[in-house]
């Protein structure tokens, strides 16, 4: 019952794109996805079921992604949905099993049809890595492969969405803009597009400080937030000026522009969080010896920013130009280069 609205978003997808709920048109589908880092962050729902967001947001693709391939589960014996993630089987009772199973229902061409799933994910799971972004784009493509649908970008990137909000931004190589949209019935012009912005030379590395799991999962946390921080409104209200202003720094290339305007983002949305009751706290010591480190290397002339997600660990923004000095200045701390 509480998928209705999402269901009513993909039949008039289908419909709009004459696509019709039939059986796979080849023996198994595939995709891959990149994880997407924001510049600018999505964090406040306006519509939960459709994850519909409060505010516009800006991201960067990495070359890390996820692999999905699905396939028909025929077994007699064992009918159910079949998932692995990295190998392993969901488990029974998880949240996230029960999510995937909902959004493989939108697309179940009838009741008896089980899935089977394969996902191979190159960055850490519910980490703060956005693994479920590259995961959910990854099975919406390998659903459009498999099943014939050959769907316009930005549809996917709504059926995207509606598995787990950022997905929509892991449709693009680069940049991508996810509008925040104005239809609130179903959702159907919030999606994201490419920006059509080339700069090779802008890097993200991620600084590991913890590859464990979170402690609460973005969706819990970021609706904690709309319910009870007094700043919500602020950051709401902030959020398309900062979003605007990534995006003309992006443009322009202007690397200290952007460097200021990510963090400024990133530690708002973390002071949003703070000032919620009982606050939420991803930062670990370490985390913030790592951004006071960012600040003193900075003073010292090294043009090295950062952007922190739902999790302890830090992305490092810079230049290529730079790369050996932020690897001198950092590397004593685990650092993975991801563009
Ligand atoms: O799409 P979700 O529910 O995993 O939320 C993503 C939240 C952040 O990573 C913190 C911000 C963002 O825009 O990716």
């Amino acid at each position: 019952m509480g998928c209705m609205r999402k269901q009513a978003a993909v039949d008039f997808i289908f419909k709009r794109a004459s696509v019709r709920r039939e059986e796979p048109v080849l023996e198994q589908g595939q995709g891959f996805a990149p994880v997407n880092i924001a510049l600018s962050k999505y964090w406040g729902k306006r519509d939960a079921e459709l994850n519909l967001p409060l505010n516009s947001s800006v991201s960067l693709s990495l070359k890390l992604g996820a692999k999905t391939v699905l396939s028909q589960n025929c077994s007699k014996t064992d009918q159910t949905d079949l998932l692995r993630i990295n190998g392993q089987a969901l488990p029974a009772n998880s949240e996230s099993r029960r999510r995937l199973v909902a959004f493989l229902d939108l697309f179940r061409p009838y009741p008896a049809f089980y899935f089977n799933l394969e996902s191979e994910s190159e960055v850490p799971i519910a980490a703060g890595f956005a693994s479920s972004a590259g995961g959910y784009a990854a099975l919406v493509l390998a659903l459009n492969h498999w099943f014939g649908w050959n769907l316009a970008v930005e549809d996917l990137s709504v059926l995207a969405r509606l598995g787990s909000g950022s997905a929509c931004r892991s449709l693009y190589a680069g940049f991508s803009l996810w509008k925040k949209g104005e239809d609130d019935v179903l959702g159907l012009d919030s999606f994201a597009q490419d920006l059509d912005i080339v700069w090779p030379d802008l890097k993200l590395a991620l600084c590991v400080i913890n590859e464990g799991k979170k402690q609460l999962d973005s969706r819990t946390a970021m609706q904690h937030c709309v319910n009870t921080s007094p700043l919500f409104s602020a950051w709401v209200e902030h959020c398309e000026k900062d979003c605007h202003n990534i995006v003309k720094a992006l443009e322009r290339k202007n690397f200290k522009q952007l460097g200021e305007e990510v963090e400024a983002n990133a530690l708002m949305m973390h002071a949003v969080m703070q000032a919620a009751r009982p606050a939420i706290f991803y930062s670990q010591p370490e985390t913030l010896a790592v951004i006071r480190s960012i600040g003193a290397l900075r003073a010292q002339g090294l043009n090295v920013y950062f952007t922190q997600d739902a999790g302890p660990n830090i992305k490092l923004l810079f230049l290529e130009a730079d790369r050996a000095a932020v690897w001198a200045a950092l590397g004593t701390r685990s650092l993975v280069s991801c563009n």
